[in-house]
C-alpha cells in the first residue's frame, strides 16, 4: 500500500452510536453500513456483539450486505466477548477483531485493580487468543491518551509480537493537545521495535473540541489509520468527524497523504445519519453545518461573487453539495419526491413511497415549502406505521387566563379509548388525557423541541426521554402543531416499552 495512503475506519455504528437516543435498528444500521461502503470506508467497526443480541445481529447482518471494507467487531481483553465476536463475523468478507484494555494507571488501578505487568499479559493473551480465528487484530490501549510514552511503548511491541495487524491509540477522554497527541505517536514509530509490522490508528474524542487536530497531528507523526464517526457523533462531546479528516486531507495537497473517501456521497451521508439518528448537525458544524458555505456578511458576499476562491476553500459539489436544490410544494409528485431522497441519499422502498407521500402532501397543505430537512424527517418517520398504540385525534384549547384541556382518542392494538384532562399547559393536558388511558407509570426526563427551518408556518421535531421501570425509552415527534409532535414523540416512548 502507497506509504501515505490514511485508511479510514468508521465507528458510527460502534462509538458513534453509543449515544442515549441515537440507537438504530439493524435495518437502519444495514443502510448506514451500505452508505458508509459507498463512500469508501476502509473499516467498518460495525458493533460490539457481546453486548447485546441486537448488536451481535448487527454484526452478522452487515457482514453479509458489505462487500469491499473490512467489517470489524469490539471486544474487551476477553475469551468469551471474543468467541462471541468471531461468531458474529462468520459472514464477513474481510474481518477485523479489535480487542483491547485500558493501559493508563487509573485505568489499571481504578478499573482493573490490577498492575502494569498484569495488563501486558492479559492484553497479549487476548491477542493471542483472538489471532487463532482471525488474521487482522487490532489493540486499542485505551486511555492511551494520558499513558505514559515508555509503558505504552512496552504495550504496544508486546501485542506486536503476539500478532497485532493495527494498534490503536486513543485518546478516550479527549484530554490530549495536539502537540501531545502527535508526540506520542511519534515515540511509539521510533521507539517500538517491529512498529513497521503494523499499522498505528488514531481514536480521538472532542471533549475538548480538539479531536480532529489530534487526528490530524497523530497522522502526521506517522499514524496511518483514523478512527472517526460521520457528523463526528459519538459519546459525550462525540468522536473525530470523517467529513473534517477526509477534506483536510483533499484540500492541503502539502501534506501529501491520501484517503480513499469520495468526497462527493459526504453531504449525502450526513444526511443520513442525522435523519435515522434524529440527531441534528450543528448549523456552523464544519464542512456539512447548513451554514458551511453560506457567506452572510456584505463583504464576504461581494469576495465570493468576484471570485469564490476569496472566502471559500472547498468547492461544495466536491462534497456532494447539491446547491440546485428543488422546492417541493403540494404540486410535486411522487417521482419528485423519490428523487430529492435519492439525492440526500435515502433509497425509498416502492411500498414506502406511498406513506411518505402522504405525510408529505398533509405537510404541503399546512406549509408552502418543503425542504430537504423535512423531507428527511418524513422519511424516517413511517417507523409508527406498526406502532402498537396509535393516535386517532387529538384536540386542545389553552390560551392566557384559562385552564388548558386536551381530549385524545388512542387506537391501542385495533380497539379505541377515549380520556379528557387538564393541565397547566396544552402538552401537559394531552400527556395527562393519554396516561390516563395507557396506565404505566412514566416520568418525561427530557423534552426538546426545535423548529427544522423557520417561519411559524414551519414543522417542529420533538426529542422526548421517558422513564420507565427503571429504564429510559427515547421518542421523537414531527408536526406542524407542537402538541400534535409532543404526544407523537411521546406514543413514540410508550410504545417501546414492549420491545
Ligand atoms: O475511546 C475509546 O477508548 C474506545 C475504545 C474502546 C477503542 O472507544
Ligand atoms: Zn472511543
Amino acid at each position: 500500500m502507497d506509504k501515505n495512503r490514511i485508511l479510514i475506519f468508521d465507528t458510527t455504528l460502534r462509538d458513534g452510536e453509543q449515544v442515549p437516543g441515537c440507537q438504530l435498528n439493524t435495518i437502519e444500521k444495514i443502510e448506514v453500513a451500505k452508505g458508509l461502503e459507498e463512500l469508501g470506508v476502509d473499516v467498518i467497526e460495525a458493533g460490539f456483539p457481546i453486548s447485546s443480541p441486537g448488536d451481535f445481529n448487527s454484526v452478522v447482518e452487515i457482514s453479509k450486505a458489505v462487500t469491499w471494507p473490512t467489517i470489524c467487531a469490539l471486544t474487551r481483553a476477553v475469551e468469551k466477548d471474543i468467541d462471541v465476536a468471531v461468531e458474529s463475523l462468520k459472514y464477513a468478507k474481510h474481518k477485523r477483531i479489535h480487542t483491547g484494555i485500558g493501559t493508563s494507571d487509573s485505568h489499571i488501578k481504578y478499573k482493573f485493580n490490577s498492575d502494569r505487568e498484569h495488563i501486558i499479559e492479559t492484553a497479549v493473551a487476548a491477542v493471542k487468543y483472538a489471532k487463532k480465528y482471525v488474521e487482522d487484530i487490532e489493540f486499542y490501549a485505551e486511555d492511551a491518551g494520558r499513558t505514559d510514552n515508555e509503558y505504552l511503548a512496552r504495550v504496544v511491541e508486546a501485542v506486536i509480537k503476539a500478532g497485532a495487524t493495527v494498534v490503536n491509540i486513543p485518546d478516550t477522554t479527549g484530554y490530549c493537545l495536539p502537540a501531545e497527541y502527535g508526540e506520542k505517536i511519534k515515540y511509539l514509530m521510533e521507539n517500538v521495535k517491529g512498529i513497521d509490522k503494523a499499522i498505528i490508528s488514531t481514536h480521538c474524542h472532542n471533549d475538548l473540541g480538539m479531536a480532529t487536530a489530534n487526528t490530524m497531528a497523530g497522522l502526521l507523526n506517522g499514524a496511518r489509520q483514523a478512527e472517526v464517526t460521520i457528523n463526528g457523533v459519538g459519546e459525550r462531546a462525540g468522536n473525530t468527524s470523517l467529513e473534517e479528516v477526509a477534506m483536510i486531507i483533499r484540500s492541503h495537497n502539502d501534506i501529501d497523504l491520501i484517503t480513499n473517501i469520495n468526497t462527493k456521497k459526504i453531504w449525502p451521508m450526513s444526511r443520513k445519519v442525522s435523519g435515522l439518528m434524529n440527531m441534528p448537525v450543528q448549523p456552523n458544524k464544519a464542512i456539512v453545518g447548513k451554514n458551511a458555505f453560506a457567506h452572510s456578511s456584505g463583504i464576504h458576499q461581494d469576495g465570493v461573487i468576484k471570485n469564490v476562491c476569496t472566502y471559500e476553500i472547498i468547492d461544495p459539489k466536491d462534497i456532494g453539495l447539491d446547491d440546485n436544490s428543488i422546492v417541493l410544494t403540494a404540486r410535486s409528485g411522487r417521482a419528485a419526491i423519490k428523487y430529492r431522497l435519492e439525492v440526500l441519499g435515502v433509497k425509498i422502498a416502492e411500498e414506502k413511497l406511498d406513506a411518505i407521500y402522504k405525510k408529505f402532501l398533509d405537510l404541503a397543505d399546512k406549509k408552502k415549502e418543503i425542504n430537504d430537512e423535512d423531507l428527511l424527517v418524513l422519511a424516517g418517520m413511517d417507523r409508527s406505521s406498526d406502532h402498537h398504540i396509535q393516535l386517532d385525534f387529538l384536540q386542545v384549547s389553552s390560551g392566557v387566563g384559562i385552564k388548558s384541556v386536551a381530549s385524545v382518542g388512542l387506537d391501542i392494538a385495533g380497539e379505541k379509548f377515549e380520556a379528557a384532562a387538564s393541565g397547566n399547559g396544552p402538552v401537559d393536558a394531552a400527556i395527562k388525557a393519554i396516561k390516563q388511558i395507557v396506565k404505566r407509570n412514566t416520568t418525561i426526563k427530557e423534552f426538546t423541541i426545535q423548529n427544522i427551518t423557520k417561519g411559524s408556518d414551519d414543522a417542529a421535531k420533538v426529542h422526548m426521554s421517558v422513564e420507565h421501570d427503571g429504564r429510559i425509552f427515547y421518542g421523537f415527534g414531527m408536526n406542524t402543531d407542537i402538541v400534535a409532535a409532543s404526544v407523537e414523540a411521546f406514543l413514540e416512548c410508550l410504545n417501546k416499552f414492549r420491545s
